[in-house]
């Protein structure tokens, strides 16, 4: 397995290409599905989740090619409305799938992802809106089985559903599904993240009748068919807070390119009260930083609040700034995995349930640790490159499944990173 070495202490100088957004790229490949006609896009990242997404799509009969930056998918013939538990387990969004394939086909078998590293994250939600439009959903050996054949047209019937929780799949896959169904679908308390406002935004440019994106009711007026269309995926906001926290970290002064600034309002107003100087422009932003930095508390919420994908970044540079903080992470309920690796770089935090008490350091110490998910692998790295000395960071195989060429692009920026095969 490979792992990383770190060198820390460089601060950080130059400019960066932010790429394509994991979480939007993902539901977008998916919504390939949804036509017979080729869904042609750029600014597809190359990771290890976007690879799993193709292969499940393949699997599917979806033709995809890649030609340089343009990924086409045409999902004309599909030979497979399964998606089996040894392709789930290994991405949760292949839930994704469900919602596209029922408004399709009328009938899908999707295993049930079953809980991950942070939380047991159920799929309810998803499958009580599907029932909601009038699908026949049963479970069986851990499959959701869903069909339409029962229904008019075998089409699934538009609804008014209230989403108990704001889930950003959830919205997404039904979002998706609606697109196809009889009749208009009003979905209350949806998400507003910017990657379910890029889903629709695509999902519209292929015939859908979507309203109300990036506020919480969307209304969909179904459609009989969707067709071709191009689309640019937007830039990942995690990857690019990731960046800047670093920035914050080490000291430096970079120039973050491919950014939408106002995506990025919750991340940079935080980092501003640590005392790092942002300048915003139309498509790039300026973080300089003398490393010195202040404490700052936070709390996790659905957007436009904190991300809970920048949450363990946060922590790590609080474990060097002055003073004391307090990290509340409110939507997964065990995403603080990242702190007893904080720990043995010589952080101080201690875990009150779901808020973590940082006391802030001069600095943290090179050493061994583990990457146990996406962002606590991040939160890692960043906590190294800022650390006294070298750190291995194990298992990092779960950082390529969302950040794309991550030690390259630290690299070009100053940083020591070297990956051991
Ligand atoms: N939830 C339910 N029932 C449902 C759906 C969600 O109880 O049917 C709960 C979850 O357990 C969680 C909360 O609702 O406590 C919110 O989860 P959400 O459904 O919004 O998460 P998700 O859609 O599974 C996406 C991102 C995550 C990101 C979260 C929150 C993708 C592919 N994944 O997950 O990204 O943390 O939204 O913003 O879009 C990451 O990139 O590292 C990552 C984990």
């Amino acid at each position: 397995m490979d792992k990383l070495v770190i060198q820390g202490q460089s601060p950080l100088h130059g400019e960066l290409e932010i790429s394509g957004a994991k979480n939007a790229a993902l539901p977008i490949l998916i919504a390939s599905l949804l036509t017979e006609d080729t869904l042609s896009l750029t600014h597809v990242p190359h990771l290890q989740d976007v690879n799993t997404a193709k292969s499940l799509l393949k699997y599917m009969g979806v033709d995809i090619q890649v030609e340089n930056d343009k990924t086409e998918l045409t999902a004309k013939e599909i030979t497979n409305k399964n998606a089996p538990y040894e392709r789930v387990k290994t991405m949760r969004a292949s839930i994704l799938v469900l919602g596209p394939l029922l408004a399709r086909f009328g009938e899908a078998r999707v295993s049930l992802p079953g809980g991950c590293a942070i939380g047991s994250r159920p799929v309810d939600i998803h499958i009580k809106g599907l029932q909601a439009m009038g699908a026949k959903i049963d479970i069986h050996n851990g499959y959701i089985e869903a069909s339409t054949k029962h229904l008019l047209k075998s089409k699934l019937q538009g609804c008014k559903f209230y989403m108990d929780i704001v889930t950003v799949t959830g919205t997404e896959n039904l979002m998706m599904a609606a697109s196809l169904a009889e009749g208009v679908t009003i979905l209350e308390n949806a998400a507003k993240e910017p990657e379910v406002v890029d889903l629709g935004q695509c999902l519209n440019k292929m015939g859908a009748k979507i309203k109300g994106l990036g506020t919480d009711v969307i209304t969909i007026e179904g459609v009989d068919s969707l067709h071709k269309a191009n689309h640019d995926v937007i830039f990942d906001r995690i990857e690019a807070g990731t960046y800047l926290a670093a920035v914050a970290m080490t000291g430096g002064d970079v120039i973050l390119k491919n950014v939408q600034h106002k995506y990025l309002d919750a991340i940079t107003l935080k980092l501003i009260e640590t005392g790092v100087k942002i300048e915003s422009h139309e498509n790039s932003i300026r973080i300089k930083s003398d490393g010195k930095l202040k404490a700052v508390s936070l709390r996790t919420a659905p957007y436009p609040a904190f991300p809970t994908d920048m949450q363990a970044q946060m922590m790590a540079l609080n474990t060097i700034a002055e003073g004391v903080s307090e990290v509340t992470e409110t939507i997964f309920e065990n995403r603080f995995m990242h702190v007893q690796e904080l720990i043995r770089m010589g952080a101080q935090i201690d875990i009150r349930g779901n808020t973590a008490i940082i006391r802030g350091k001069e600095y943290l110490e090179g050493a061994s640790v583990m990457a146990t998910d996406l962002r606590a692998s991040a939160s890692l790295v960043i906590a190294s490159l800022a650390a006294r000395g070298q750190t291995t960071i194990e298992r990092i195989y779960h950082l390529d499944r969302g950040y794309e060429k991550l030690e390259d692009k630290f690299n070009q920026l100053g940083a020591n990173i070297k990956r051991i095969h």
